[in-house]
C-alpha cells in the first residue's frame, strides 16, 4: 500500500485551493484545522470552524471512469472507517446518519485536466454541524483522533480502489434505496422510486408511471420527499 503524505494547517482559505495551487503529487493530502472560504456542491458554502475534518486527497486515476467512481468509493472508506455508525450513503456523495448529514465529498478536476489527476475534498463533522440538517460525532458519543482517523479513511480508501463489488457495495449503504423520491437534475426536479447506482455510478430513479427505469449521470436526490 502506497503511504499518504500529509501536510497540516492551522488556516487556509480551502483545502481545495491549497491541494491545487502547491499541484500536490498523488497521494498527497491536506488537512486545516479552520477554513476560511470552504465550499460545496453546487457552489454552496461549507461552514468549517474549528474543531470538525477539512481535508483534500490527489488521485492520480487511470481513466474517465475510475474518475467517476472515486465519489463513491470515498464515502465507502469513511463508512468503513467508523464501523460503530449506522452511516448511510445518500447519491451522489452526501455521508447520513439517520435523515442528518454527517459529512460531504466533492471532487475538482485540475484546469488543464492534468494526468487524471483529481482533488478530492472530505469535510466531516466532528464537534460541530449545522443545525437541524447536520449532525457530528461528539453528538452521537463518539471521540475520534483525527489524524487516526484521516489514516483510516485514506487506507480504506486505496483498499476501496481495486475492489469490483463496489457498486454493488454502495447500493447497500444507499439511503432512500427503493423509497420514492424528489430529485434535482440540473433545474429539473424529477419524482421517482430510487433504485441505487449502476456500474457508473449513475443513478438509477424508477419512473412510476411507467415502470420504466431512468439514468441520471448528475443531479442529488432531494432532501424533501415527495408529497
Ligand atoms: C458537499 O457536501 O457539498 C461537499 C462538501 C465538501 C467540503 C470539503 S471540506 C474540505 C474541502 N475543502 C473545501 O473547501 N471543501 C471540501
Amino acid at each position: 500500500m502506497i503511504n499518504w503524505q500529509i501536510t497540516h494547517l492551522d488556516e487556509v482559505d480551502s483545502t481545495m485551493n491549497w491541494a491545487r495551487d502547491q499541484n500536490l503529487s498523488d497521494h498527497s493530502a491536506v488537512i486545516a484545522d479552520v477554513q476560511t472560504a470552504g465550499r460545496g456542491r453546487r457552489g454552496r458554502q461549507w461552514q468549517s470552524p474549528v474543531g470538525n475534518l477539512y481535508m483534500s486527497f490527489v488521485v492520480g486515476a487511470r481513466d474517465q471512469d475510475e474518475i467517476n467512481r472515486l465519489p463513491f468509493l470515498m464515502g465507502l472508506a469513511v463508512k468503513d472507517a467508523l464501523p460503530d455508525l449506522a452511516i448511510k450513503l445518500k447519491w451522489p456523495n452526501d455521508i447520513w446518519i439517520k435523515d442528518k448529514k454527517l459529512a460531504g465529498i466533492l471532487f475538482e478536476r485540475f484546469s488543464d485536466h492534468r494526468d487524471n489527476k483529481v482533488i478530492g475534498g472530505l469535510g466531516l463533522n466532528i464537534n460541530h454541524s449545522p443545525k437541524d440538517i447536520g449532525v457530528d460525532l461528539s453528538e452521537l458519543g463518539i471521540e475520534v483522533d483525527k489524524s487516526d482517523l484521516v489514516k483510516s479513511i485514506l487506507n480504506h480508501f486505496d483498499l476501496w480502489r481495486d475492489r469490483l463489488d463496489w457498486a454493488k457495495e454502495w447500493n447497500r449503504a444507499a439511503a432512500f434505496m427503493h423509497d420514492p423520491v424528489t430529485f434535482l437534475h440540473g433545474d429539473l426536479q424529477k419524482s421517482g422510486v430510487f433504485q441505487g447506482i449502476n456500474q457508473s455510478g449513475h443513478a438509477i430513479l424508477l419512473d412510476p408511471k411507467f415502470n420504466i427505469p431512468q439514468t441520471y449521470a448528475s443531479g442529488e436526490i432531494s432532501t424533501l420527499r415527495p408529497e
